[in-house]
């Protein structure tokens, strides 16, 4: 059985695991897939030891994404955009490839499970930590008209919007004043976590947007609320992007594509 892994901390709530051992069953590849919870000095070590037990690639979440960027030997296109890897695949000869998936994950749950087109659209993201660095790239890729960067240290969204300047109309703007009437909020902060929603006005919401947070469950409900009361119907959580970002990672591992629909379905399910 070839071994796969989500390093994190925390780690244990993910639904990593029951999403890889769904599309190993539905796929017939043998393998297994764990959650290691990698102590907060010690990711390094802890992801060596696994390569060294036999293990053949894995998911890295919050906080090691920017560590396993440095330590990945050679990194794709978006990763290196991104300075951000959240797949790693143990090449034959040992070499350590690193992908980003996280913004091909939401480009697909947006379009193939929504089916908001992107392209032409005033795109808010808020939030300048590295889960949103891992969906600009994608984000400018797919032809938005404009893409604002707003964050609550605002130095890090103009860090953001220098380093992407190359790649597209993207612009920072203060969280307070991020501009109006966007057709697409995204949520990248961790203000969820701790049961806040970012300190936007409710202004930002465009007539028919579409309000999507990058978390799923409860971390992602004050974003939710927020863009609901400000009369949003389109409002969802991260738990397609999470099952995207898989089904492209088990694709870099294994060379086939899963559904993801029955996957989302059933974890929605409970
Ligand atoms: P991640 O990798 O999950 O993006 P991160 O790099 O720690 O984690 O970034 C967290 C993001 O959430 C940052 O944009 C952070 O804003 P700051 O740069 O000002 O710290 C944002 N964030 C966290 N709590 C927030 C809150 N209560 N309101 C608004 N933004 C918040």
């Amino acid at each position: 059985m070839d071994r796969y892994a989500v390093f994190g901390h925390p780690v244990r709530h993910s639904k990593s695991p029951r999403i890889h051992a769904a599309f190993a069953e539905q796929t017939g590849q043998a393998l297994t897939y764990e959650a290691i919870e990698a102590p907060l000095d010690g990711f390094e070590a802890t992801l060596r030891a696994f390569i060294a037990a036999g293990g053949r690639g894995g998911n890295v979440t919050v906080p090691f994404k920017e560590q396993a960027f440095a330590l990945a030997d050679s990194c794709d296109a978006l990763a290196a955009q991104a300075q951000a890897v959240n797949t790693l695949r143990v090449e034959p000869d040992g070499h350590l490839a690193g992908f980003n998936t996280d913004g091909i994950g939401l480009l697909r749950d947006l379009a193939q499970n929504l089916h908001v087109e992107l392209r032409g659209r005033r795109v808010l993201l808020i939030g300048a930590g590295g889960a949103a660095a891992g969906v600009i790239g994608p984000l400018l890729g797919a032809g938005v008209a404009e893409l604002v960067i707003a964050n609550r240290t605002a130095p890090r969204a103009q860090a953001l919007a220098t380093r992407f300047a190359g790649h597209g109309p993207i612009h920072a703007a203060a969280l307070n004043a991020p501009g109006e009437g966007f057709d697409v909020v995204l949520n990248a902060t961790a203000a969820g976590l701790t049961g806040q929603a970012p300190a936007v006005p409710v202004s930002v919401f465009g007539p028919r947007a579409v309000a999507c947070d990058l978390v799923y469950g409860p971390a992602a409900a004050p974003f939710l609320a927020l863009a609901r009361q400000a009369g949003v119907t389109t409002c969802h959580d991260g738990l397609g992007m999470l099952v995207e970002q898989a089904a492209e990672a088990f694709w870099l591992w294994r060379g086939i594509r899963p559904a993801t629909a029955p996957v989302i379905a059933a974890l929605r399910g409970g």
